[in-house]
């Protein structure tokens, strides 16, 4: 009799409605998985930032950061100027020593193994508006390529040293080839598959909770999160144009810093274990990065 009524209609209908909670319980869980999405339209590339901060008109150009000096140094204002007012002064500042380095080094090694040089230009050893064309689908590595990526690559190929994305040296030769797209907007080829799932993944993981707060990149980076508003004493800015700016000189830790790192100092705020530079969720993030700032122009040299 028991085990009859075990299978009773009753008792599979509570089981089914068990079921249905239990579904309901999963979907609920995407909101404690993901924070809510704010649409990221890669066609937009930089003016995305209108649907988000909507700072842009304040720092999209020289002439925009020229015409909103005013905000520099106001308490509650400056955080609409994206930090890119520094960015897109040519005073001394030690970032730029750190392009004389490079300079130098490719020099010395290119004597020695100018396919080293070549490798670096794809081919030239003009480098002019190369780094604004990154990151990029490489056909016959069969691979997404970073800038930094490139610069390790054809280390261990032509020089056969390792210079691992994230190491001083890497970065600071990736800084010089921007340097050689200044003035010029970030190009990201967004019609190129592996481009685009690798924004995708990056998308996913900017909205994704992690860590011991359960926070993700955009509980902070996005306008329903903390964007425009203080924390620790610093206001939060938009996602939108960092790519162009990276790798940037951080007078807080008075060194040279590539995005990865930057992203690195987050996850560590976050109290997420931080990934070494290199890593391919920091590379599907910093292709969304990328995308988020096609058209936005790359300084010459740039400094937090
Ligand atoms: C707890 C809040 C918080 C979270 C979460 C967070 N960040 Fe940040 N992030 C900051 C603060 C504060 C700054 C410095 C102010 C600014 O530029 O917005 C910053 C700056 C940055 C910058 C440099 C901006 C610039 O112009 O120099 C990047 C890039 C960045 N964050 C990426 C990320 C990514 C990617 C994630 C997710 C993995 C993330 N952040 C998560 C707080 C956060």
């Amino acid at each position: 009799m028991k085990t009859k009524n075990m299978y009773s209609p009753a008792r599979l209908l509570a089981g089914l409605s068990m079921a249905a909670a239990l579904g309901m319980a999963v979907a609920a869980d995407e909101s404690l998985e993901y924070f809510p999405r704010t649409p990221i339209d890669p066609a937009k590339g930089v003016e995305g930032d209108m649907e988000w901060s909507g700072t842009l008109p304040f720092w999209r150009d020289d002439q925009a950061l020229a015409a909103n000096a005013k905000l520099i140094g106001d308490h509650h204002e400056e955080w609409k100027l994206n930090m890119k007012f520094i960015d897109h002064q040519d005073d001394m500042h030690p970032g730029t020593l750190d392009i004389d380095i490079a300079e130098k080094l490719l020099k010395d090694w290119g004597k020695k193994h100018p396919k080293f040089l070549t490798c670096l230009g794809e081919g030239k050893t003009d480098y002019t508006g190369l780094a604004a064309t990154y990151p990029k689908y490489d056909a016959n590595l069969g691979k997404v390529m970073t800038l930094e990526g490139r610069v390790q690559q054809c280390a261990q190929d032509e020089l056969f040293i390792n210079l691992p994305q994230g190491s001083l040296t890497n970065i600071r030769i990736t800084y010089y080839l921007k340097s050689k797209s200044a003035g010029m907007p970030v190009k990201v080829d967004i019609s190129s598959k592996p481009i685009m799932e690798a924004f995708k993944r990056g998308e996913d993981l900017f909205f994704k909770r992690a860590g011991q707060f359960g926070f993700s990149c955009a509980s902070c980076h996005a306008p329903n999160g903390l964007l425009g508003k203080k924390l620790r004493g610093q206001t939060l800015t938009t996602p939108f144009g960092d790519y162009a700016s990276y790798p940037a000189y951080l007078s807080g830790r008075g060194e040279l810093t590539s995005l990865q790192q930057r992203f690195r100092i987050c996850h560590v705020q976050m109290r997420t274990a931080p990934l070494r530079p290199g890593d391919p969720v920091y590379q599907d993030l910093e292709v969304l990065y990328a995308v988020m700032s096609n058209g936005a122009p790359i300084p010459g040299t740039s400094m937090r």
